[in-house]
């Protein structure tokens, strides 16, 4: 292995080292081991303490900041194993043998090339399109290219499409009729592209999981390309996953360092129980839509301030804050308009997010050989210490991922309008297992909102409806 790469590694297990340290006197959190429906829970505003289903795929333990994929810590994950290992973990629920993993690498390599995506999604405006709205816009894209009912196979014939619908492409059809038609149908295929998901149940197969698991990544830095007026780049198939992603993105093969660091961070946030993007997706996905619909609403869900859209903005404030002198003044300010801090606090997690815990000393270490970085980072610490001081014991609020995760994008030369995408390209691991899994026992989402509105009033037609204001005023001159 590296040197540099293996000090990387140090930092993890020292990381994890402190974790353990910290946390070995805090009860283990109360888990629910198998559901008996219908279940006593009590549930708060937001949801907060429903619990949804079963699942075997991740574990988030809120009391002593402990993060589980499928029985394995995410400290040793993080220090041992790889995002494409990761991947192939969550969708299976086991670690490979190393055929199979090779195989699952194979797959994941076969997924990236995504040529006629591509071509659609740059006839968009993406650079004037969040980011996110174009990965949301690709998925969709993808799925058009792929599902069967979308498929070229499935078009009509073009005799027929033009001679029942004349009347709807008047400007692509001549006078003369069919035979001088400007606009020409592509001739179809007859045949079912492979592996393609159909239907249901099998829209959440594993060949659609791993086209967007690999596609993801495609997308994203096609999207990081176009939006700094430069062409996207063919993958490379001699790079792994994250060096491979962070090469289409930057254009520049990364340092080894950097690799691992990606590979770290995408294994990070691969994952994490039942949050806002992962429940969206499987609302979408209970419904037996498919699975390429159903990540599209976890990236909807994903691109809000409140959840992965949290990173870029914990880089905004640093940024504005400006340097660590300002930190004091500013969070005093911030207090006193009772402000929330980005990048602190969770639903989950009222101690340190052991995600963090792994972000924060990596953050350093990239802040040994970038200035900037290491300012930033400056001004994280010190705010920090005191968010901790002020609201860790008393509100259980501590960094959470998005805290860190921005300094080291940025040193790793992404712009901070992709640092949600990134997320997303990780995240995808963690939706389409869950979508996956949840589909095997599937029952639609569908809770229920209590009505506390009004009943029997009367209606009155609009021209003899009042403002509320008129009607006030009306009644004061009475
Ligand atoms: C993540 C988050 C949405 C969780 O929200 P939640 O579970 O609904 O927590 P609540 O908003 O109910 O907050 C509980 C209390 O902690 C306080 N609090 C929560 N997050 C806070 C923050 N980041 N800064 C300061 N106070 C915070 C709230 O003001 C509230 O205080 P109160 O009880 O006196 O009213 C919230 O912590 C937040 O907005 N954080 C900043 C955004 C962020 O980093 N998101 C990424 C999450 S990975």
């Amino acid at each position: 292995m590296h040197r540099e790469t293996e000090k990387i590694t140090e930092i993890v297990l020292k990381a994890a080292r402190k974790a353990r340290r910290e946390t070995q006197d805090t009860p283990e959190a109360k888990t629910i081991s198998r559901i008996n429906w219908p279940l006593d829970c009590t549930v708060g505003p937001g949801l907060e303490g429903a619990i949804a289903c079963e699942t075997k795929i991740g574990f988030v333990n809120g009391t002593r900041g402990e993060l589980t994929y499928c029985g394995y810590d995410i400290f040793d994950l993080c220090a041992y194993s790889t995002f494409e290992e990761v991947s192939y973990l969550l969708l299976y629920g086991r670690l490979p043998t190393e055929k199979q993993l090779e195989s699952f690498k194979a797959k994941l390599l076969a997924a990236r090339s995504l040529p006629h995506t591509l071509r659609m999604l740059m006839g968009f405006p993406l650079e004037q399109m969040h980011p996110m709205a174009c990965l949301r816009l690709g998925t969709n894209l993808m799925r058009q290219r792929l599902t069967w009912q979308d498929s070229d196979a499935a078009r009509p014939k073009s005799v027929r499409a033009i001679a029942a619908d004349e009347d709807s492409i008047p400007m692509e059809t001549l006078p003369k009729g069919e035979e001088k038609a400007i606009y020409e149908f592509k001739k179809a295929k007859a045949e079912r592209p492979a592996e393609v998901p159909v239907g249901t149940t099998d829209a959440a197969g594993r060949a659609a999981c791993i086209h967007l698991i690999s596609g993801l990544a495609t997308i994203s830095a096609a999207v990081a390309r176009v939006r700094e007026h430069r062409l996207p780049i063919e993958p490379d198939p001699e790079l792994g996953h994250a060096a491979n992603f962070l090469y289409m993105m930057t254009g520049k093969r990364p340092t080894a360092e950097q690799e691992r660091i990606m590979d770290i961070a995408l294994i990070l946030h691969a994952d994490h129980g039942m949050n806002a993007s992962t429940f969206a997706s499987m609302v979408v996905a209970s419904t037996l839509s498919d699975v390429y619909f159903s990540i599209g609403s976890g990236i909807a869900a994903l691109s809000g301030p409140l959840h992965g859209g949290a990173n870029e903005a914990v880089l905004v404030m640093l940024e504005k804050i400006g340097h660590p002198d300002n930190v004091d003044e500013w969070f005093e300010k911030a207090m006193r308009r009772k402000k929330k801090i980005t990048g602190m606090g969770h639903r989950v997690y009222k101690t340190y997010d052991p995600r963090a815990r792994i972000l924060g000393p990596l953050a350093g270490y990239v802040a040994k050989h970038d200035k900037d970085a290491a300012l930033l980072l400056r001004i994280a610490r010190r705010l920090e210490k005191r968010v901790v001081a002020t609201l860790g014991k008393e509100k259980g609020i501590f960094p959470n991922v998005d805290f860190y995760s921005g300094i080291i994008y940025k040193s790793m030369g992404i712009h901070r309008n992709m640092f949600t995408p990134v997320f997303a390209v990780s995240r995808v691991a963690g939706w389409t297992a869950r979508v996956h899994e949840y589909l095997k026992k599937n029952r639609i989402f569908r809770p229920r909102a209590l009505y506390v509105g009004e009943f029997g009033k009367e209606y009155s037609d609009v021209s003899v409806r009042e403002k509320p204001a008129a009607k006030k005023a009306r009644a004061s001159r009475a």
